[in-house]
């Protein structure tokens, strides 16, 4: 039988690194697949082409499924994000962030009880691009909400928090001031609670979910919301269970995913052989529960569990001295068994 094909995007700065490394586990568990690297980044940019060639999106397309690491957006210069581009492109519309405490991972919240998931919204919102200068000392950028993007997003959230075993699902928005925009989107996700009567539902202002995150996470379990509330509360959330070096995502649409960790190409240590690839094999982990791999998935997220909170092999953002090689031999060492 064929090997299945799964695109690779290795990334700038750290992502080379931490991709290596999830690759080295994922080879270690047994799993096989043909990887098919792809452009995108930097290294797009350098040779003239967008941050996210065409050629690329068209392979990802046809094959399905990838792998990425990081890439760096350079600011200002018109260039437009090589992950928005993306997931415009392929319409992966949904972004789930997962955030759970690692028993054992040392931080400023180590007592707490962190376990959310965030689905985020991934093509409309301020992210949709639509910029302009309509006088030379005032730019504008419009927000975009549509009802059938909020009405697809809300319902997979509650599919997904069903199929999860999930009680409850939150809706994150501004509504008491963007009427009609996040109006809408809280009138789609009433709309979409009433289909799915076995989860509670509620809402909450961003704000205050944002203090509410602080203070109480334990109260949060699905939460759900517009691109960019999505953006900045799970960065928020990857901070309360350990930093962004931990948090995994997937990007997924009705025709494609996406896996990706929430970080980005981190250039302050790139080179240094020190990243942590944690949030990438996370989001490997993701990858093949959704490719239905859920021994070797499990196996993966059982080592990752035991190494971090041992915490005698982590690395540096993790309050240890070990280098991505030791941290991703120590994993190695317990998913081989
Ligand atoms: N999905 C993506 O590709 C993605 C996401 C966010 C940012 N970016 C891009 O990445 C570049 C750098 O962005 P930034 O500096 O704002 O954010 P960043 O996430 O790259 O880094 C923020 C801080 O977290 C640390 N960090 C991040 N990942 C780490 C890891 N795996 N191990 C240890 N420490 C880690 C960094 O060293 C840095 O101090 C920018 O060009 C940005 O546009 C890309």
């Amino acid at each position: 039988m064929s090997k299945r094909k799964i695109a690779l995007i290795p990334g700038d700065g750290i992502g080379p690194e931490i991709t290596a490394a999830v690759l080295r586990v994922l080879d270690a568990t047994g799993f096989e697949a043909e990887w098919v690297y792809l452009e995108g980044g930097l290294g797009a940019i350098e040779k003239g082409l967008p941050a996210m060639p065409e050629s690329t999106i068209e392979a990802i397309r046809e094959i399905g499924i990838a792998l990425k690491g990081p890439t760096t957006t350079p600011i200002g210069g018109g260039h437009v994000s090589a992950n928005v581009a993306l997931r415009k492109a392929l319409d992966l519309y949904a972004n789930v962030r997962p955030a759970k405490t690692l028993p054992g991972v040392k931080g400023h919240f180590a007592n707490t009880n962190i376990d959310v998931i965030i689905v985020r919204e991934n093509t409309e919102d301020l992210y949709a691009g639509i910029e302009f200068m309509p006088h030379p000392d005032m730019a504008q950028a419009i927000k975009v909400i549509t009802r059938p993007g909020c009405k697809r997003l809300c319902e997979f959230a509650f599919d997904m928090a069903r199929k999860q075993g999930r009680k409850r699902v939150t809706a994150i928005h501004k509504a008491n001031i963007m009427k009609l925009a996040d109006g809408l989107f809280l009138e789609e996700f009433r709309k979409a609670a009433v289909k799915y009567p076995d989860i509670q539902a509620d809402d909450i202002i961003v704000d205050n979910c944002c203090m509410q995150l602080v203070t109480k996470p334990e109260q949060f379990d699905v939460m759900v919301t517009e691109n960019l509330y999505g953006d900045i509360v799970s960065d928020l959330c990857a901070g309360l269970v350990g930093g962004l070096g931990l948090a995994p995502g997937a990007n997924i649409g009705e025709h494609g995913a996406v896996f990706e960790a929430v970080h980005g190409s981190a250039p302050d240590i790139a080179g240094m052989g020190i990243a942590n690839p944690t949030a990438l094999l996370s989001s490997a982990v993701m990858m093949l529960r959704h490719l239905g791999e859920y021994d070797k998935a499990d196996r993966i997220a059982a080592a990752i569990l035991k190494v971090c909170g041992e915490g005698k092999t982590v690395t540096g953002d993790l309050g240890g001295t070990a280098t991505t090689d030791q941290y991703t031999d120590a994993i190695i060492k317990e998913v081989v068994g």
